[in-house]
């Protein structure tokens, strides 16, 4: 009787785990406890650049739908749209005029359905992009609120005297200027981190954030798989309005260097994440955080102290580090030592492209391949940036009049802005890089000609093809999508080697980082394994192809070498 009943209990423990109906912190788990977004492979699309199939240039939501196939055989299974909302385009959709529809250049409603319905045959999810921080100076929200002091939604962002003929304090915009923009008609000041066409809401006020959380549970009935918080740092500003401490220098506009102590980091912020989670959690949506920090401590507060905050905070750290074993180790070290699920990055809209920012100017095509076998064999959830997979690189305006983002008209030529980085995906070697039959919204850059879909794929060393099978692997192997990360060799100035390890499977990874050959040794005995016999599963070094023992190995310059390990 009793062997039993515990056998039916540890049964039913098991049901309640695996069951698509449990909840656990609120996501429904797999037979291992891991939620989907654990397993999945994510990658950001900038929709202006990814597909263009009405000729205007511009690429849209139709655009995205006709290349599912591709995206599901590179083995994504969710994207995450930036921006694609009403918008006057201040910002490139980062200034929304209306949470709850398309912006016309990029389709419909309908089209936006469709993506979606198609994306769930595809098993491909879909997250938008929520900029919870502000809204356009066009929403309906802030047209009333600016209309009158006496609005109803006047305290929905935030109005202030000035001071004498002066803003209310020294705050400064990250892109520039004064964080106070003067309203003649109200004849007071409203507060913009970004741009003055972005006004911040006032996330003080109850009414506000009642409406933006619903906005996430319209979007969640839709059928959208979870959100990325856009600028989640910048909610919440000292309600005393204290000067943020200045700094020494000017930065790339012209204004004063500031720390803002004030206007960024507030602790208030996690009440809302809270908030946001409850709802994501009704509808087992996932939270990805866009989360500059500084420390992996930091960091880690995004998670939650009882992890219902984020469930996945960015890592952007990894996008300023130098590529080297040494730096990386140290990194990956400290984020695994905090037993978070980590979210690794290496690109974005923001910043330059992967391909130039880790690259030393002669072996860049081998270091985006070294990047991607580490970051996509690493434990934790990726989120690549379009393009990367095929080696894009940046495209920088070289004159002022050609620059299409604010910013680097304001900050030129310090500041370039982010054209570099958002140019055309490049599907081929067809006129505009396949991307449009019209004229591309912004350039395309020369190396398109040889890093582009078509070619690539036809191509067995392509950067293209590197990428779909450690994306396959990492789909398939056990110990990659779960295992514990164990560094070995942590001494090694050059090769940075790991272990993924589960208690069944060991998979084996070493990057030479360095334009040397180099020798390496593996003394496994620590984990109880002996590194022979080995299985090698993928390397881009022809030598090593039917290698069959770890214990030694000599990888060529910028090599990688994947191997699974049973004993
Ligand atoms: C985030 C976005 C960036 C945008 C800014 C303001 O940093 O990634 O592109 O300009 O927020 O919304
Ligand atoms: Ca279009």
């Amino acid at each position: 009787m009793r062997h039993n009943f515990s056998a039916s209990l540890f049964v039913m423990i098991l049901l309640a785990f695996a069951s698509p109906g449990s909840r656990a912190q609120g996501n429904v788990r797999d037979a291992q406890g891991h939620p989907w977004y654990q397993h999945a492979v994510f990658y950001e699309i900038y929709p202006r650049s990814f597909m263009d199939t009405n000729g205007d240039g511009i690429g849209d939501l139709k655009g995205i739908t006709a290349k599912l196939d591709y995206l599901k055989a590179l083995g994504v299974d969710a994207i995450w749209i930036a921006p694609c909302f009403p918008s006057p385009q201040v910002d490139f959709g980062y200034d929304v005029s209306d949470y709850q529809n398309i912006d016309k250049m990029y389709g419909t409603l309908a089209d936006f359905d469709k993506l979606q319905t198609l994306g769930k045959d595809h098993g491909v999810k879909i997250i938008l992009d929520f900029v919870v921080n502000h809204t356009s100076d066009q929403h309906p929200w802030f047209l009333d609120s600016s209309s009158s002091r006496t609005s109803d939604k006047r305290n929905w962002y935030i109005w202030r005297d000035g001071v004498g003929k002066n803003a209310p304090n020294n705050w400064v915009a990250l892109f520039g200027g004064s964080a106070w923009q003067w309203d003649a008609k109200t004849n007071q000041y409203y507060y913009h981190y970004f741009y003055p066409q972005q006004p911040d809401l006032n996330w003080r006020n109850p009414t506000v954030a009642d409406a933006m959380y619903g906005t996430t549970e319209w979007w969640y009935k839709r059928g959208v798989a979870g959100f990325r918080l856009d600028a989640v740092d910048s909610l919440f500003e000292d309600p005393d309005l204290k000067d943020d401490p200045v700094l020494p220098g000017i930065n790339a506009y012209g204004d004063p260097n500031v720390d803002h102590q004030y206007t960024q980091n507030l602790p208030e912020v996690h009440a809302v994440l809270k908030n946001l989670r409850t709802v994501a959690n009704k509808y087992d949506a996932v939270l990805i955080g866009e989360t500059w920090k500084d420390t992996v401590a930091q960091m880690g507060a995004y998670y939650g102290a009882g992890h219902d905050e984020l469930q996945m905070p960015m890592d952007l750290m990894l996008t300023k580090l130098k590529f080297s074993a040494v730096i990386f180790r140290a990194h990956i070290s400290e984020v695994n030592a905090t037993g978070e699920w980590p979210v690794f990055v290496i690109g974005n809209h923001d910043i330059p492209r992967s391909w130039n920012r880790y690259g030393d100017g002669s072996h860049n095509d081998e270091i985006a391949k070294d990047m991607a076998a580490m970051y996509l064999t690493l434990r934790g959830t990726p989120i690549m940036y379009y393009g990367e997979e095929i080696g894009m690189q940046n495209k920088d305006p070289v004159r002022r009049e050609d620059v299409k983002d604010p910013i680097g008209k304001l900050g030129w030529p310090k500041e370039k802005g982010r054209d570099g980085e958002r140019t055309p995906m490049q599907w081929s070697d067809e006129p505009n890089a396949g991307f449009t039959t019209g004229v591309p919204w912004n350039v395309i850059p020369d190396a398109y000609k040889r890093y582009n879909v078509a070619n690539e794929l036809k191509n067995p060393d392509s950067i293209l093809n590197w990428y779909k099978q450690l994306l396959a692997l990492r789909h398939t192997d056990a110990a990659l999508l779960k295992g514990d990360y164990l560094p070995l060799n942590e001494n090694d100035l050059n090769v940075l080697s790991y272990l993924r390890k589960t208690d069944g499977e060991a998979v084996l990874v070493a990057i030479n980082m360095s334009a040397v050959q180099q020798k390496i040794n593996f003394d496994l005995s620590k984990t109880g394994l002996s590194g022979k016999p080995a299985k090698t599963l993928l390397t881009n070094q022809a030598s090593l192809r039917n290698n069959s023992s770890v214990t030694e190995l000599t990888l060529d310059p910028f090599a990688a070498y994947i191997a699974q390990i049973t004993k």
